[in-house]
């Protein structure tokens, strides 16, 4: 009846073999479930944690992958149970995702840490599933890999394939000009997002799952399969198995999470043109494992990666094209060289082992070196008197000819002002200025939300300009485009300079320089700093104030103070 302890179920037994009342009840409760008695006899316990939700819809297929799952674990000879956290369903949440990603990667690091478990399955999806869970997985620290949902199909309209968010801004801009009838705005609506999964572009979901195969807490080949292939669940499966292994052999998250790992994710960043969001996510990944990595290591590793991914927002393909490419292991080989090829992987092996034979099947796709999309990687880190402790762009979705500029600042206080004044007519604005937003960063929203895309005006896209410098202290989705400057640091709540532009102020952005400057005398910008009063804190109670006492800025990884370290 009371089974035995083996390496497999070592934990979990501190909790099924307890002497006394509380072995037998535990067991008697845990069996209420329909379990026989044998589940306690040496099988180690499997945690599946599930951001499914009906409230998220790029996750909404993960009860179907958690059965793949325990198919996996069951023939391994585990006892898996599934179990739910909060989940963060981009399009939904208000203010943002982002002011619950520290929340859920809480409450993913508690549920496992809490219960009797010896291993665990991660399934995410959407954009802030996967870093939370990864971080919360990390500072738990037991044998755990991770499953992500997958993209969802191609949206397809009159012909032509459309890719979820980016593709979706533009068709509504041509809709904001009257140039698409409401009746084919309501047909695109149908078919932009046909399936579960993840959005098809390289934004922040497809980011991120990528970084999580890179950083090697899943199976190789895993991230890029479509949410509805049959090959998910047969990975899915596969990771289930595998998870298993992963617990008699003692793989935690700390062997694998390493400095290295972490400079690998970095490379891919830049080679995938992924997401700005993945900087400040892998920032604080890192973080709960006492790894310190800077702004000043992406810019770095980004000068000397090329961008290879010819997938939007950066190029013009789909994440289904990238799949059926090759997906990250055909990336990585591309780029093998710039890789530490030791670091080690869930599935026992190296990263070098796993794409040993990995190949681009595609060479559109997947670029040569020799034919990069963009010579440096992705995103680029700014600084200057705007932005003293770093600031982001994304360098392959913006305009060439704007990466170096100079132009007059007309600056909104906040998302409020501009949405109310950005398509008057007579707004005061030509293609050379440049939109400054504040009070969108993580404690001045609160948040940070996805607001950095400051929209065109309609005054200029009338006039057939598509885009110009935008500056805020906000995030981008990463689906977005445009020659948009984000995450300045500090942020202006906390009296960072972009609190006291004034509109008429010269600003240069010089990207190749690397630099933002404000060209306002330094006395004068401290003169005016003086000034300076801190809005009203968003929050008095709850999870609200929590959020805003601890939170970091932008160039730490927005983690709470307190959950950074090992
Ligand atoms: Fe979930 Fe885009 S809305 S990934």
């Amino acid at each position: 009846m009371m089974g035995h302890v083996s390496m497999n179920n070592k934990r979990s037994s501190e909790w099924f073999r307890a002497p006394g009342y509380y072995g037998f009840s535990r067991r008697a409760w845990l069996r209420s479930e329909g379990f026989p008695a044998d589940i306690f006899d040496g099988k180690p316990v499997i945690g599946i944690c599930n951001s499914w939700s009906e409230l998220n819809n790029c996750n909404a297929h993960l009860r179907d992958l958690a059965v793949a799952v325990k198919r996996g674990v069951i023939a391994a000879g585990g006892l898996p149970l599934e179990f739910p956290t909060i989940s963060l369903g981009e399009m939904f949440m208000r203010p943002t995702t982002m002011l619950f990603r520290n929340l859920m990667a809480m409450d993913v690091e508690e549920s496992i840490r809490a219960n009797p478990l010896d291993g665990v399955v991660l399934l995410c999806g959407c954009d802030k599933t996967t870093p939370a869970q990864l971080m919360g997985a990390a500072s738990a620290d037991l044998p755990a890999i991770m499953v992500p949902g997958g993209p969802m199909i191609a949206g397809q309209w009159r012909g032509k394939a459309l890719g979820s968010g980016t593709d979706g801004r533009k068709i509504f801009d041509l809709y904001r000009t009257g140039r698409l009838t409401d009746e084919e705005l309501c047909e695109v609506e149908s078919c932009i997002a046909r399936t579960a999964g993840h959005c098809t572009v390289m934004g922040t979901a497809s980011t991120m799952t990528s970084l999580a195969e890179v950083l090697g807490m899943t199976l190789p080949g895993c991230a890029n399969i479509p949410a509805p292939d049959s090959r998910r669940m047969a990975i899915a499966e596969l990771s289930g198995r595998r998870v298993v292994e992963m617990v008699e052999a003692g793989l935690k998250p700390s062997q694998i999470l390493t400095r290295e790992a972490f400079e690998n994710a970095i490379t891919a960043l830049m080679a995938l043109g992924g997401s700005t969001n993945g900087v400040i996510h892998l920032i604080a990944i890192a973080g709960r494992l006492g790894i310190r990595i800077t702004l000043d290591d992406f810019d770095r590793i980004s000068r000397r990666t090329p961008c290879i991914v010819n997938v939007k927002p950066s190029g013009e393909f789909l994440m289904e094209d990238l799949f059926h490419a090759g997906g990250v292991p055909a990336v990585l080989k591309r780029v093998e060289s710039l890789l530490h090829s030791a670091c080690m992987t869930a599935n026992g092996k190296t990263l070098g082992e796993n794409i040993a034979a990995a190949e681009s099947l595609n060479d559109n796709v997947i670029r040569r070196r020799e034919t990069p999309l963009a010579a440096e990687g992705g995103i680029a880190i700014l600084y200057g008197n705007l932005a003293p402790d770093g600031a982001v762009i994304k360098q392959t979705a913006a305009s060439p000819e704007l990466l170096t500029h100079r132009g007059r600042a007309l600056v909104f206080e906040n998302r409020e002002e501009m949405q109310g004044r950005i398509d008057s007519d007579d707004l005061p604005v030509d293609r050379d200025t440049v939109l400054v937003m504040r009070s969108c960063g993580p404690k001045g929203a609160p948040g940070m939300p996805e607001w950095g895309q400051i929209p065109m005006p309609r005054k200029l896209l009338n006039q057939g300009v598509a885009d110009m410098v935008r500056i805020s202290d906000a995030r981008m989705s990463g689906t977005s485009f445009g020659t948009v400057v984000l995450h300045v640091a500090p942020e202006s709540a906390v009296g960072g300079p972009l609190a006291v532009v004034r509109t008429g102020d010269e600003i240069v952005l010089d990207v190749p320089a690397r630099k933002l400057e404000l060209c306002v005398a330094q006395d004068e910008i401290a003169a005016r700093l003086k000034l300076f009063q801190p809005p009203k804190p968003h929050y008095e109670r709850g999870y609200g104030r929590l959020f805003l006492e601890h939170v970091t800025q932008a160039n730490l990884g927005c983690d709470f103070d307190f959950l950074s370290g090992p």
